[in-house]
């Protein structure tokens, strides 16, 4: 009988935090050439969090225009997906289902395997909705990605949330059973609970991550013959605007040398290479969201490209250490009509640049660890609208939400 049920992406929202830099001024300021950051890895701006915006008031905030009163009376699970924990017993979640006041017979919990999760959150959901398809699940991928001031990663880091709602009516796209994933236990990518920015092997995680996604390749093949041929994108996890294209190019290379063939496959890479670059418009504007990027570069092809309905896009999540997956998604008939575009392009536009100088005084301020008071009794200047956070009292936090004057 869960066959015939469809089910899917019903709505997804964003939420970016309202200041960015430069890279290229970045750069400069580092002496390095602009060219290497924008060119070379492909990045224009980076999102940069602020003092009154933290991985909840984010997801909350990404929540905000997508769901409506029968959405937080259906929602059966608020799952949050995250390698920014702010605690190591007290899920994110929590606190997103009183903010949004999601019925109170729901669960809510994080989970964790670095850009990944938020792919497995889905897979959960998709499974959980195929058998119950009267109910809904949303999940929060909230990420804000920091490498430390003048590492290597420096100008791959990023801030941002993506909230998808998984339903039986995938007015978006629709999540098909067809899938293969991949663990490997490795070290590119990994940041142990006692420090604050991640450890990582660079040039290693690019290559784990392009043997990842060939490896997948071959498996979804073996497993689906001729199912990779019709889909007429391929989407992957963006730590940077360069690194699916470096993907993308392997493909091609092993097909052309013939080292892996694919049923029914024609040349189509110049379609492939066209609806990729339309993938990642956002992304270069925002930075590495980490678990959300996958999605962040799913909506920025739906917005910024001209998919027909029903058309078939491949789904590359990757998360070091190392864990990544392959799945196919169906777009709906008419899914233009349920993105929030308009929203979309008013956070991007909305934002301030900051100077390198602000950047780097206050970006990279511990965060706080005891009692304080952030914004008791006044609203953030910058935030039109949304939540965020007011206080920590007793190691307790606590959110506030500014309306719309
Ligand atoms: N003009 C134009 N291009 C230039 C240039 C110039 N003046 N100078 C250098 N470049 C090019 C290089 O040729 C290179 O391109 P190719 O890779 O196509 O050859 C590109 O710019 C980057 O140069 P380097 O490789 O020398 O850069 P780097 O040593 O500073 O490191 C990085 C790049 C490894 C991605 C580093 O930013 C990093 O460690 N980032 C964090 C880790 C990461 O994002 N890994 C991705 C896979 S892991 C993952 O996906 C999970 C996750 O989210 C973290």
């Amino acid at each position: 009988m869960t066959d015939f049920i469809k089910v899917g992406i019903e709505k997804i929202g964003i939420y970016i935090p309202e200041k960015y830099i430069d890279l290229s001024k970045l750069a400069e300021h580092r002496g390095i050439d602009p060219l290497k950051w924008t060119e070379g890895i492909g990045q224009e701006r980076m999102s940069i969090m602020t003092k009154d915006q933290d991985v909840v008031s984010m997801g909350a905030n990404a929540c905000l225009k997508i769901l409506d009163d029968e959405d937080k009376k259906t929602i059966d699970q608020v799952i949050f997906a995250t390698e920014s924990a702010l605690d190591f017993s007290k899920a994110s979640s929590t606190y997103i289902h009183k903010l949004l006041g999601i019925q109170p017979f729901a669960k809510s919990y994080e989970i964790k395997q670095a850009c990944y999760s938020a792919t497995a959150a889905i897979q959960v959901a998709a499974d959980y909705v195929r058998l119950r398809p009267d109910r809904k699940v949303i999940i929060i991928a909230s990420d804000i990605s920091k490498y430390g001031l003048k590492s290597s990663g420096e100008a791959t880091q990023g801030a941002g949330a993506i909230a998808i709602l998984i339903s039986s009516n995938p007015k978006i796209m629709e999540i098909t059973k067809e899938s293969v994933s991949l663990t490997e236990n490795s070290f590119d990518f990994w940041r142990p609970s006692y420090s604050n920015y991640p450890f990582v092997e660079g040039k290693f995680s690019t290559q784990l991550y392009i043997d990842s996604f060939i490896r997948l390749i071959e498996e979804f093949e073996n497993r689906y013959p001729g199912k990779l041929s019709k889909v007429d994108a391929l989407l992957f996890h963006l730590p940077f605007s360069k690194m699916g294209r470096k993907a993308l190019k392997t493909l091609e290379s092993k097909l052309k040398e013939g080292h892996i063939s694919i049923e029914g496959f024609s040349d189509n890479f110049e379609k492939l290479y066209e609806n990729y670059d339309k993938s990642i418009v956002f992304g270069k504007e925002i930075g590495n969201i980490y678990t959300g990027s996958l999605y962040l570069g799913l909506l920025s092809l739906l917005i910024n490209g001209d998919l027909e309905g029903h058309s078939e896009v491949g789904l590359f999540s990757y998360g070091s250490g190392a864990v990544a997956e392959l799945y196919i998604g169906k777009l709906n008939e008419n899914y233009k009509d349920f993105l929030y575009r308009e929203d979309i392009e008013y956070l991007l536009k909305r934002r301030n640049e900051i100077s390198i100088k602000d950047y780097e005084n206050e970006y990279f301020d511990d965060q706080p660890t005891q009692s304080q008071h952030f914004l008791e009794n006044e609203e953030p200047k910058d935030l039109e609208e949304g939540y965020y956070l007011e206080k920590i009292v007793e190691d307790k936090r606590f959110y506030n939400f500014k309306e719309k004057i």
